[in-house]
């Protein structure tokens, strides 16, 4: 097996050769020819319940199958090690997709959730907009709130926006069989491939490192056969479908992937452990800057990732003023592009989330793009200074 850079550059490319083209054909075909009646419905038969294109057979309809799509399916599927991969038209979109195929639709409409999971994840199942049920837990109570009818396990690693890791091993043992999906959008397959730890899908928000340029919205699950067809079925039926230009400019982003993430992590690295001695700055919230106590950056998430939490000592005031005066961090919700971002989790990423899971109110969330380390600590310096707690101390001008 070659390296996760080669695969990065190569994996959804096999049809290449023999279609003559060096880069991925885009496909924006709405319909398809059919070639014969009775072909073309085994087709429609096959793709609408999930399964793949039959040979011989036609795409039908570009809601069903897309081959631009399937090639950065492919691709993902080579990265996350996993049989198959599904893309949808956003994170939210698979999210459903996962929920609405391993729950309601084979009635166990019970989830259990690991706390803290994005604001729209929290959202979509504290709601129970889609029929299910959901009791929301820390990492080691899984087991405890599983029911006879629980369908998914839902949990995200690094957690939003405090970056603790959660031993994904650790809750499939406490599983008991019900499928765990993994939000691994923060880590990536670059720094993390959940089903290697028995999780039975990875789910990714696509818009975030695996496009990386912040022009694309976009998710995709990464699973076995069983869960690909389920999840297909699913998109088939609701119409969640990745549109093929996304899924153009998500494969094109996968090949700096690894590349983008590790240039990324170094500056945060760098940029965590420059903040912490900061007046400013109560708390730092990156993985590894106190060491690997649970030994999970050994096993399990292999790099330390570009996002950064603060806490102000100056409280939300002081939060509101930085996240405001930043002037390379663009202030803006999203992250994992290559290009800088803050923001203030607590009023927009996760304000949807019950006030008692809500983070707190003095937190903000650096994305760590490509620009230099120093003009970075720079800007977050200057806006610093503007807090009370950070401004430059009267006798430190002499
Ligand atoms: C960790 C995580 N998961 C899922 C999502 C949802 O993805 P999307 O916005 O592509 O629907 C987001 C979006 O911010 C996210 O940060």
């Amino acid at each position: 097996m070659e390296h996760l850079d080669t695969l990065a550059v190569h994996a959804g490319r096999a049809d290449f050769a023999s279609l003559g083209v060096h880069t991925p054909p885009l496909d924006l075909s709405s319909t398809y020819p059919l070639p014969d009646v009775e072909r073309g419905g085994d087709s429609y038969e096959a793709l609408a319940t999930g399964g793949t294109p039959i040979p011989g057979g036609s795409h039908v309809y570009a809601r069903l199958w897309n081959p631009t799509v399937a090639r950065f399916e492919a691709a993902l599927a080579t990265l996350e090690a996993a049989e198959a991969a599904v893309a949808f038209a956003s994170g939210m979109a698979a999210l459903t997709a996962a929920i609405l195929s391993h729950t309601v639709s084979i009635g166990r409409p019970h989830v259990v959730a690991v706390r803290p999971l994005y604001g729209g994840s929290d959202h979509l199942l504290a709601t129970g907009l889609l029929g299910t049920e959901v009791t929301f837990c820390g990492p080691d109570e899984v087991a405890a709130s599983l029911r006879p009818d629980s369908g998914l396990i839902v949990v995200e690693t690094p957690a939003n926006p405090t970056l603790e890791l959660v031993d994904i091993a650790a809750v499939v043992a406490q599983a008991d069989g019900v499928p765990v999906l993994v939000d691994n959008t923060f880590a990536t397959p670059v720094l993390q491939q959940p089903l290697a730890h028995g999780a039975t899908m990875s789910l990714h928000s696509a818009t975030k490192y695996l496009g990386g340029h912040g022009d694309v919205v976009g998710g995709v699950i990464a699973c076995g056969a069983e869960s690909a067809a389920a999840l297909r079925r699913v998109r088939a039926i609701t119409g969640g479908i990745l549109h093929p230009l996304g899924a153009y400019l998500l494969h094109r982003g996968l090949p700096t992937l690894p590349l983008r993430m590790r240039a990324q992590q170094e500056t945060a690295a760098k940029i965590a452990r420059r903040l912490l001695e900061h007046d400013a700055i109560a708390e730092v919230f990156y993985p590894g800057l106190h060491g690997d106590p649970t030994g999970l950056l050994a096993r399990q998430q292999h790099g330390t990732g570009a996002m950064v939490s603060l806490r102000l000592r100056g409280g939300y005031d002081a939060a509101a003023q930085v996240a405001a005066s930043t002037r390379l961090f663009t202030h803006a919700v999203s992250l994992g592009g290559v290009d800088s971002l803050i923001q203030h989790p607590a009023a927009l990423t996760h304000r949807p989330v019950a006030p008692d899971a809500r983070p707190d109110a003095d937190i903000l969330r650096l994305s760590i793009g490509l620009e230099h380390v120093d003009d970075l600590i720079a800007d977050v310096t200057q806006a610093l200074a503007l807090t009370r707690e950070g401004a430059p101390k009267a006798n430190a001008a002499h």
